[in-house]
């Protein structure tokens, strides 16, 4: 398990994905607000950027052939992915965002 300061959260773009690339795992944080959330960058369905994706509320639309994720989780929610991609957990601590990757969560 490690952590990683990715930047200030107002650095963050609000209601907007950003891609972060650490060590091998390519992830996708949202800001909503003052939360923040981050999953696996990679749509599990085919080669796309869920960074890149429009959010509605706490879901994500993949900009390639449009399955939505729950930001929260990583959970799929729609056609034609059938997989979840990870979730990392997220912490705001003196205004800084800090994602913590698990072995669970590491992106292959
Ligand atoms: S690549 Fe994301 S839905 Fe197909």
């Amino acid at each position: 398990m490690t952590e990683h300061a990715i930047g200030a959260l107002e650095a963050l773009p609000n209601r907007a994905g950003q891609r972060f690339d650490i060590g091998e795992d390519r992830i996708a944080v949202f800001r909503v607000d003052d939360a923040v959330y981050a999953i696996g960058d990679r749509c599990s369905h085919a080669e796309a950027s869920l960074a890149e994706g429009e959010l509605f509320d706490l879901e994500v639309e993949c900009p390639r052939h449009g399955a939505e994720f729950d930001i929260t989780t990583g959970e799929q929610r729609s056609l034609p992915a059938t997989k979840p991609v990870p979730c990392y957990p997220t912490e705001i601590r003196n205004g800084e965002v800090i994602i913590t990757i698990t072995s669970e969560a590491h992106d292959e």
